[in-house]
């Protein structure tokens, strides 16, 4: 295999155009990109061909490349492998997936025909409109010895961080990056909501909401999660939280969010009067 492997993209979807644009600004030949056989998809995998200088194909009938990397829906993943195998030989090159959850064994189809395999996860979020900097991000690799040198160095020249995750690890290490974005997300929807109680716009909390969380973000980064924690649990008044929650019966689903959050500061943050704390959040 050439040094630096000439890249095809199976999915020009959220990761995979990210990474396709990235991969190229990096000094990469992304000599392909490979869609669904629907004309919505070949359109997208033109799109991004066109802007990576690379050849568009559906099914990857032409695929010539050292390495393929699997940007589909995880349940797409073996899918797609076994649809790319027929007919190729695959010794000597390297296919990688970037499932958090599953193992490269998704990749086995094209293992037992002489491929390399591997699961390369970038603890990133990477939706539509945003193409997020790949520089420090950490990569979680697992799989086959010769797959994960090539990948490593991939990892590196993207000027991202490359670490090793066993097999049997991958779904509680998907978990804890389920909490890092998405449930995130999911808890700032949330408090949109408590917002509008207070009589605002859901943008007009969005927006006023930035300057506290910003800070939040900056104070665990630099203080760690004691350090960053403030409000009625770390000052010990239950009286209050005893209000948040009556106020938020109007709001069930909010008020759920709330209990196991509050339960969890409980557990693990430093708060004063907890056992007043505890039979409070019990009891609701
Ligand atoms: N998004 C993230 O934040 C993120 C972060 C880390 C890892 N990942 C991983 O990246 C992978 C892709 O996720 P995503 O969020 O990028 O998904 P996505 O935006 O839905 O993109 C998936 C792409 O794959 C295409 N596709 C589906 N089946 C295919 C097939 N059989 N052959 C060729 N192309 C096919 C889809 O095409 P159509 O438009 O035709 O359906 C779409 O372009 C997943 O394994 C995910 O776990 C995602």
């Amino acid at each position: 295999m050439a040094v630096r492997p000439r890249i095809a993209i199976v999915g020009p979807g959220r990761l995979g155009r990210a990474l396709a644009l990235e991969l190229r600004r990096a000094g990469y030949c992304v000599s392909e990109i490979i869609s669904r056989d629907t004309s919505a998809s070949r359109q997208k995998a033109r799109a991004l061909a066109k802007q990576v200088k690379a050849k568009a194909s559906a099914g990857g009938e032409r695929f010539d490349g050292d390495l393929v990397w699997f940007c589909v829906p995880d349940r797409e993943i073996a899918r797609a492998s076994r649809q790319l195998a027929e007919g190729l030989d695959w010794k000597g090159k390297t296919a990688l997936h970037s499932s958090g959850a599953l193992a490269s064994d998704e990749l086995r189809g094209l293992r037992q025909r002489g491929a390399t395999v591997a699961s390369v996860h970038p603890l990133m979020t990477f939706v539509g409109g945003s193409v997020p900097s790949l520089e420090g991000v950490p990569f979680a690799l697992e799989g086959d010895a010769a797959a994960l040198r090539v990948a490593r160095r991939i990892v590196r020249d993207l000027g991202a961080e490359a670490f090793s995750i066993s097999r049997n690890r991958k779904l509680a290490y998907h978990a804890w990056g389920a909490f890092a974005s998405p449930l995130l997300i999911g808890l700032l929807v949330t408090a949109e909501k408590v917002a509008r109680a207070t009589g605002l716009s859901t943008s007009e909390a969005r927006r006023r909401m930035l300057p506290i969380l910003r800070q939040t973000l900056a104070n665990y980064a630099q203080l760690g999660p004691a350090g960053a924690f403030s409000g009625p649990i770390v000052r010990g008044d239950a009286s209050i939280v005893q209000q948040h929650l009556m106020e938020l019966k109007k709001i069930p689903e909010a008020k759920e969010v709330y209990v196991a959050l509050a339960r969890a500061g409980l557990r693990y943050l430093p708060a004063r009067n907890r056992k007043e704390l505890e039979e409070v959040l019990g009891r609701m």
